[in-house]
């Protein structure tokens, strides 16, 4: 049952399958009821958490509250910053309904998954280093951007994003687009990014990507996106005019990307 469940967790997705099977075996199950604190701000780290079912509130003091209070609805995870840098839990999170987590022990999750983050770091820094957008970040902060990275391969003409998919963030209101007949509207090299428009403006997927010949992605998730690429917002705004532009010029109308749909 684990295994479905944690088969698009990013972290997972560079182990092999020995440590893999390790993890799972080691997984255990939590039931969650709604107003229960699965995690409390400040306090030491215990366990990371994959959600099988259910919603939950995760608030950060720190932060601007109505914008990072993240929901993750019925998938995803929580919880590996505190075990990943030894630091007290960042933000509280609250079950809003019934529903069930797969845990993993701070023990094991040292074990393995900052193991093998080692051997991730190796692989993708001076890549990382690489991507523009990136450029704005601290040396500390990029590091974080690759332990939480995973990396997907797409095959020639798969769908790797659908238009109108929503991201799921709280207090934003989300629309349905419909879909029309698909017009390319650009490619993208080794080093660009794509996905961010969404995130950036809390609406819908503008357009689909697809695979042009086999495709190496890196992804993020949206959380471990609000947590770190805070500092990169300025830049994306900037690109998202142009990207507006290019999307007026093939469709005539404005489609208000830069207005957050609150
Ligand atoms: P951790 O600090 O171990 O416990 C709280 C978790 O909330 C944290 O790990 C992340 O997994 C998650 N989280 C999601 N969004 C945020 C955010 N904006 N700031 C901090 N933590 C967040």
């Amino acid at each position: 049952q684990a295994s479905l469940t944690c088969k698009d967790i990013l972290l997972f997705k560079n182990l092999d399958q020995e440590q893999l099977s390790q993890v799972l075996d080691t997984m255990f199950e939590r039931k969650v009821t709604p107003q229960e604190h699965v995690i409390d701000e400040g306090d030491d780290g215990d366990n990371f958490y994959v959600i099988e079912r259910g919603s939950h509130d995760i608030v950060a003091a720190k932060d601007d509250q109505s914008r990072c209070a993240v929901c993750c609805d019925n998938h995803g995870s929580f919880g590996e910053l505190a075990l990943m840098y030894n630091t007290p839990r960042a933000a509280t999170i609250t079950a809003t309904t019934e529903g069930a987590l797969w845990g993993l022990d701070r023990v094991t999750f040292r074990r393995i998954i900052l193991k093998n983050n080692a051997k991730k770091r190796k692989t993708y820094e001076s890549f990382i280093e690489s991507v523009l957008l990136l450029k704005s970040l601290e040396a500390s902060e990029r590091k974080k951007v690759v332990d939480v990275i995973g990396q997907k391969v797409y095959q020639d003409g798969e769908r790797i994003l659908s238009q109108g998919d929503k991201i799921l963030i709280k207090h934003k209101i989300v629309t349905s687009t419909e879909v029309n007949q698909e017009v390319e509207i650009g490619r993208c090299q080794r080093g660009q990014y794509f996905g961010e428009l969404a995130l950036t403006t809390n609406k819908p997927r503008a357009a689909s990507a697809y695979a042009v010949r086999e495709v190496k992605c890196l992804v993020m998730d949206v959380q471990a996106f609000e947590r770190l690429l805070g500092p990169c917002m300025d830049i994306m705004k900037r690109n998202i005019t142009h990207c507006e532009e290019q999307l007026i010029a093939m469709f005539g109308s404005s489609m208000d990307l830069t207005n957050p749909g609150i």
